[in-house]
């Protein structure tokens, strides 16, 4: 048995096929002893998006491949692996079940514990793979799948104060960029972008901003840019126009922030209040800005996980993995994919037509 345990995560829930080999330590901030991931950016280009069968497939081609790497990177040998992790939801479905079939024989062949791991716990917990917060925290998790507030009372213990009502930010950032002509996968490029142009130019709208609490909504803004973009030509307009939705969003955030500040101190006497943003839409430079400016104004530690570990990444999974196996919580190997895996299985369903906010 080695004496600080290793994990070994596996991510494959949506396009990118990712391996980490993780090492406990005794500061409580793991050493990564490698994080490789390989993304499918050319397999989806030509479609515009991610196309669930290609993605399977490419992780089904390249799953040994990118465990191997992490292994070589890591300078460990197999034998020294203490359990393996990887993500069993939410995500594509046969995406999702490449990586547990691979886990579970690696698992039974090395006669180690095998760990499914949600993969928002892998976002929400993923600032900790660089310094040691205390739980409770608030948490912000933008993602292409997700947009809420959350406070992450512990491992496996999440309280839901918010979320998107339709569209996650990430999806909002990627339809924009699409409506725009930006090349997929566009999302990352649009604020770079938008830097060239005038952020005042267009007013968006900002959906259920004066209602809902810290729920969110954005389909509206795509609706409103697929608007525009019938009557304007010139790339300036263009550029002006993702200028004023990168603004929009900031602002929304800064607005919604704040609201779930208010509800996520309510009741608590706590030392220090710690705001965290994850997920792939957290390495957005204009909003970090604007979520540091709120969370000083209001008495809140901001903080945002490395930009590599921003997007999806097994270094996360592995980590979850690391706080699970330590406190045993271990998966039979029947665990199947799911998904939809809420962190707050007992928050309402808040998507569709219809809602009451
Ligand atoms: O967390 P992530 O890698 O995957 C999911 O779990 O969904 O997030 C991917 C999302 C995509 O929608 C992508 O467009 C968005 O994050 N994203 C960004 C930026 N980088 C990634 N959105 C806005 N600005 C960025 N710099
Ligand atoms: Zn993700």
């Amino acid at each position: 048995m080695n004496k600080r345990p290793i994990i070994l995560g596996i991510e494959t829930s949506c396009d990118e096929t990712a391996v980490s080999i993780i090492q406990d330590n005794e500061s409580g901030i793991p050493k990564i002893l490698s994080n490789i991931v390989s993304s499918q950016f050319d397999i989806h280009k030509e479609f515009g998006g991610v196309v669930p069968e290609l993605a399977a497939r490419s992780h089904v081609e390249k799953i040994n491949l990118i465990a191997k790497k992490a292994l070589d990177e890591s300078g460990i040998t197999l034998d020294k692996v203490s359990a393996v992790a990887v993500t069993s939801g939410p995500g594509l479905i046969i995406c999702l079940s490449v990586g547990l079939n691979f886990a579970k024989s690696l698992a039974s062949s090395l006669k180690v514990p095998f760990i499914g791991v949600n993969h928002l716990e892998g976002h929400a917990l993923s600032p900790r793979l660089q310094t040691n917060i205390n739980y409770p925290y608030l948490l912000l998790l933008i993602s292409g799948g997700h947009s809420q507030f959350l406070s992450v009372n512990g491992l496996g213990s999440y309280t839901r104060l918010g979320t998107t009502i339709d569209d996650a930010l990430g999806e909002a950032f990627d339809k924009t960029a699409k409506l725009l002509g930006i090349e997929f996968p566009g999302g990352p490029k649009l604020e770079k972008f938008a830097e060239k142009g005038d952020p005042n130019k267009f007013k968006l709208p900002k959906p259920i901003i004066n209602k809902g609490g810290c729920n969110l909504s954005f389909a509206g803004l795509k609706t409103a840019i697929l608007r525009i973009m019938k009557n304007i030509n010139s790339e300036q307009a263009k550029y002006d126009l993702a200028a004023s939705f990168q603004k929009t969003i900031e602002e929304i955030l800064y607005f919604k922030s704040k609201i779930a500040f208010k509800e996520f101190s309510k009741n608590k006497v706590l030392e220090e209040k710690n705001f965290i943003v994850a997920g792939g839409v957290a390495a957005n430079n204009g909003i970090r800005k604007k979520l540091i400016q709120v969370s000083n104004e209001n008495n809140f530690k901001s903080i945002f996980p490395d930009f590599e570990l921003c997007g999806d990444n097994a270094a996360m999974i592995a980590l979850v993995g690391l706080e699970k196996f330590k406190q045993n919580k271990f998966n039979n190997l029947d665990l199947s994919a799911s998904p939809r895996l809420p962190l707050d299985s007992s928050a309402k369903f808040l998507k569709g037509p219809g809602i009451k906010l």
